[in-house]
C-alpha cells in the first residue's frame, strides 16, 4: 500500500526521508540500498551524512543506483558517478566494492546487460529511494515505458534533456541517451521511498496519485508497489 506524508517544508519532508533510511540502516546494517540522483537528493545526501558523522555506520550497506548518463565516464563531472561521490560516498564508509551505478563509458547496450545482470546478483533492494521527473519519470523510465520494462538503454526526452541542463554548461552537452534501471527492477524492491520537492513537481506528483496508472506517468506505478512511501513538502502536495 502507498504511504503520503506531506511536510510542511522541504527541510522537513528531506529530514524525514533521511530518517526512514537511518532507521532502516540501523535495523538491517547491510541493507542493499537503491539510490537516486537529482537535485531533490542533494540535501538528502547532505543530511544522511550528518547522520553519519553523528554514529551512524553504512560499513555493510551495499549500494545500487538508477541510473548513468551514456557517454559519460565515471570521473566526468557530470556523471552520476561523480555526482554520488561528491554528494555521499566521499564522507561516508561504504566500501568502494559495496557501490554499483551503470557504466556511462562502454557500450551502452553491453552496460545495460551488465548492470541487469549485477541487479540480480545483488538484489534484491532493500529500499528504492526515487525522485519523479516533472514529466512523471522515474529512474529515466520516461512517459511511454511499460510497466515491466527491463534495465536498458533510454532515450531521453527532450522535456528530461532541458530540465537537466541546468547541471551542464550548455543544453547541448547533455547526454541523448541513459542506462536505467527499468520499472521492472524499480518496482522489485522491498520497499520504494520516493521524494518530491518544489512546485515543479506538484503536477507530476499530482498524475502519479491521483490520474490513471498509466505509461503516460510512470510515478503512477508505484501505486503498484505492496510498500511505498511517498514524502513531499508543501509546495510538492500543491494539488493534491
Ligand atoms: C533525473 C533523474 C531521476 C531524478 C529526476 C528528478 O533526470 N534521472 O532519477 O529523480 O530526474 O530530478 P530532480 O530531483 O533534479 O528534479
Amino acid at each position: 500500500a502507498l504511504k503520503l506524508n506531506v511536510h510542511k517544508t522541504t527541510e522537513q519532508a528531506i529530514t524525514a526521508a533521511a530518517r526512514l533510511i537511518a532507521d532502516l540502516v540501523a535495523i538491517r546494517p547491510n541493507a542493499v540500498l537503491g539510490l537516486a540522483t537529482g537535485g531533490t537528493m542533494e540535501p538528502l545526501y547532505t543530511r544522511l551524512v550528518e547522520f553519519h558523522r553523528a554514529g551512524l555506520s553504512f560499513r555493510r550497506v551495499r549500494t545500487v543506483n538508477l541510473d548513468e548518463y551514456v557517454g559519460l565516464a565515471p570521473d566526468h563531472p557530470n556523471s552520476y558517478h561523480s555526482y554520488m561521490q561528491r554528494h555521499f560516498f566521499d564522507h561516508v564508509d561504504i566500501p568502494e566494492d559495496a557501490i554499483h551505478i551503470p557504466r556511462g563509458d562502454v557500450e551502452p547496450d553491453r552496460a545495460a546487460a551488465e548492470y541487469s545482470a549485477l541487479l540480480d546478483r545483488v538484489g534484491p533492494v532493500d529500499l528504492q529511494l526515487l525522485g519523479i521527473g516533472a514529466n512523471g519519470h522515474i529512474g529515466f523510465n520516461e512517459p511511454g515505458t511499460p510497466v515491466n520494462a527491463p534495465t536498458r538503454v533510454v532515450d531521453l526526452l527532450p522535456d528530461t534533456i532541458s530540465a537537466n541542463a541546468r547541471f551542464f554548461t550548455a543544453e547541448e552537452q547533455v547526454p541523448s541517451q541513459a542506462v536505467t534501471m527499468g520499472t521492472a527492477a524499480i518496482l522489485a524492491a522491498r520497499s520504494v521511498l520516493a521524494l518530491a520537492t518544489g512546485p515543479a513537481k506538484a503536477e507530476s506528483l499530482a498524475a502519479a496519485l491521483d490520474g490513471a496508472i498509466s505509461p503516460d506517468c510512470p510515478a503512477s506505478y508505484l501505486r503498484l508497489h505492496p510498500s511505498c512511501t511517498i514524502i513531499a513538502d508543501r509546495t510538492a502536495g500543491a494539488r493534491l
